[in-house]
């Protein structure tokens, strides 16, 4: 079995996140009899300052030609500055990347590791059994819908169609039966149009899936819900913006931005995107101090949903677990570990 995986580091903390990922993935791999290939291309904002555009068409070709893609992240304030005078986005290449590669559900697994009730801003009756797995869908909606930009007015459309919402909720009925059999759909139907699109489809799928229980609630609700009882959900179905949003409230429940892994899939077969949920933190980058466990937690993903090697990636979530169960905690979850401190303690486990 070989593994051919396209890297793209990104900006700020991002190279330094992913060649933790990048390391673990080998070892894992070597363990496991897989043999790894990995390209590192240009992404973002470093492809903007080597060619002018975010996502440059030999990195489009890698990522459209691989098994998978292992992301880091993008963006910084020196692209915004340039961006108010006309200059490129770096998070537009992210979207384009998505939308290139077809990638509609994205998958937010947020969990409390044992022994990480300290970390969590709740109280640990209230986080404990924490174990959610939000589904955002990424390729439609707001973010993708037409915009006029303006200092004066300006809107973003929120477009959806029954098949993309239908496809992303299959993903997550389908994640639901390997797991507690319960999915939450959220929405803003008693506002929104399309919200009431999303939940007419989940209702008309829900009889294909007798094993699965379904229950919606409004996403203000489950703001609130998430702060007070995270430990009630199981799977979690959204539009791409709220599942934006609601995942990083999520990350934070369980411990830090930093531990949360993502994966984005399109059509089976077709490669994925493997990437942590957190963006290049500039105010900590070149510092050593960036938690490189979501990246690393996303190389399992990589292996699970990419690679066909269920039990190599869970070899990888159980060696993080081990380094956090050893009480080293970078600086994000209260401690001084440093990035390598961390990504030692991984390899060592594994
Ligand atoms: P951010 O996620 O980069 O940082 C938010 C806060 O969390 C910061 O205080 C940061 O230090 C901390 N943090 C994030 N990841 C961490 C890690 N691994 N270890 C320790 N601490 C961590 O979000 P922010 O500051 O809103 O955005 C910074 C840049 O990243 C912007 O240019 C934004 O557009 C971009 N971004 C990119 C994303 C991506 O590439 N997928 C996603 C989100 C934001
Ligand atoms: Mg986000």
């Amino acid at each position: 079995m070989s593994l051919h995986v396209t890297i793209l580091p990104g900006d700020g903390i991002g190279p330094e996140v992913t060649e933790a990922a990048e390391r673990v993935l080998a070892v894992a791999c070597e363990a496991a009899g897989i043999g790894l290939r990995t390209d590192h291309e240009l992404f973002g904002g470093a492809a903007i300052d080597a060619t002018g555009d975010p996502f440059p068409e030999k990195t489009r070709h890698a990522c459209l030609t691989c098994d998978a893609v292992l992301l880091g992240a993008v963006g910084g304030p020196r692209w915004d500055e340039a961006a108010k005078t006309g200059g490129p986005r770096p998070e537009k290449g992210l979207l384009a990347l998505r939308s290139a590669m077809g990638l509609f559900a994205n998958l937010r697994p947020s969990r409390l590791f044992p022994g990480m009730e300290d970390a969590s801003p709740l109280r640990p009756e209230r986080v404990e059994g924490t174990d959610v797995l939000i589904v955002r869908e990424l390729t439609g909606g707001v973010y993708f819908g037409e915009k006029t930009e303006g200092t004066e007015a300006a809107s973003d459309l929120m477009p959806y169609s029954r098949a993309e919402v239908e496809r992303v909720v299959r993903v997550a009925f389908e994640a639901a039966r390997g797991r507690k059999k319960h999915l939450t759909s959220v929405d803003k139907a008693n506002v929104l149009a399309t919200s009431r699109l999303w939940r007419h489809a989940v209702e008309a799928l829900a009889p294909d899936y007798p094993d699965v229980t379904v229950d919606h609630v409004l996403v203000d609700a489950m703001a609130m819900h998430l702060t007070t009882r995270p430990a009630r959900f199981d799977v979690v179905v959204t539009e791409n913006l709220f599942g934006d949003v609601l995942s990083d409230e999520l990350s934070a429940v369980v411990g830090s931005i930093g531990l949360a892994a993502s994966a984005s899939l399109g059509e089976p077969g077709k490669p994925g995107v493997y990437e942590p949920i957190h963006g290049s933190a500039p105010d900590i980058a070149g510092q050593s101090a960036a938690n490189p466990a979501g990246a690393i937690l996303s190389a399992a993903m990589l292996l699970r949903h990419s690679g066909d090697a269920p039990e190599a990636a869970a070899r990888i979530e159980a060696a993080v677990e081990a380094a956090l169960g050893q009480g080293l905690r970078t600086r994000d979850l209260g401690g001084s570990a440093s990035t390598e401190d961390f990504t030692k303690a991984v390899l060592a486990a594994l």
